[in-house]
């Protein structure tokens, strides 16, 4: 999922451009990650080596996007912790399962189908994030440009290889429902701020009201010992 800036962000924000790169190198990472594994578990050599040189190609973006932000990070001179690329994101994120990898779930006919979705709606992302940047950074456009190029094929071989091993109309039906959870998981990435704007009072309102009632609870105590810690019974802990 990538947060990129909305297209009424007219002006140039370092720090926001640098968190948007951020989480494209995860995405991208973890893109790499999963087609490592599918390469690893796929029993047969030809698509496992494809598989290998788009995870070398997910890597070598991953790598890309980070160093543009620590270019950025450096020219604007920005102290932000949130902005480190940190392995553990990738799970905390929710850009990879913590359970399984996607090929796992998945019979190759519908991985290729998922797979080509996916990279349509990125490239697009990209497209948009590379424009938003075009006229104030056109170093930075330059070098989405060659990623574009990679994201491009990525699509296009998935997409060719999935038309050919399942049936016109099998492809169609799975093609737009995979189109459709992809669009509405990105659209929920792209409103989160305003779907918090709505869920965080909600969530305060639970809290003060549970805060209320655990003021009606009795909690068993012990009162042998001075530790508070240990006065508290395990079973009466809420
Ligand atoms: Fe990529
Ligand atoms: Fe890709």
């Amino acid at each position: 999922m990538f947060l990129i800036p909305k297209s009424s962000l007219k002006n140039f924000d370092p720090e926001r451009c640098c968190f948007v790169l951020n989480e494209f190198a995860a995405a991208e990472f973890a893109s790499g990650l999963e087609m490592l594994y599918a390469a690893k578990n796929i029993n047969n050599k030809k698509l496992s080596e494809g598989f290998i040189r788009h995870a070398l190609d997910e890597y070598k973006h991953s790598f890309i996007f980070n160093n543009l932000k620590n270019q950025i990070v450096s020219e604007y001179k920005i102290n932000k912790k949130g902005l480190n690329f940190v392995p553990n994101h990738l799970y905390n994120k929710g850009y990879i399962f913590k359970d399984h990898f996607i090929f796992e779930k998945k019979k190759i006919n519908n991985f290729a189908i998922f797979i080509g979705a996916n990279e349509e709606i990125a490239e697009k992302k990209l497209v948009a994030f590379a424009n938003h940047l075009k006229n104030q950074k056109k170093s930075i456009f330059n070098e989405i440009q060659s990623i574009l190029k990679d994201e491009e094929k990525h699509a296009e071989y998935s997409l060719r290889f999935a038309k050919k091993n399942n049936g016109l109309l099998s492809y169609k039906i799975k093609i737009t429902k995979e189109r459709i959870i992809s669009y509405l998981r990105h659209l929920y990435a792209n409103n989160l701020n305003k779907l918090s704007f709505i869920f965080y009072p909600i969530l305060i309102t639970i809290l003060i009201i549970v805060g209320l009632l655990s003021c009606f609870l009795k909690l068993k105590k012990k009162t042998s010992i001075d530790d508070i810690m240990n006065n508290i019974e395990p079973n009466s802990m809420v």
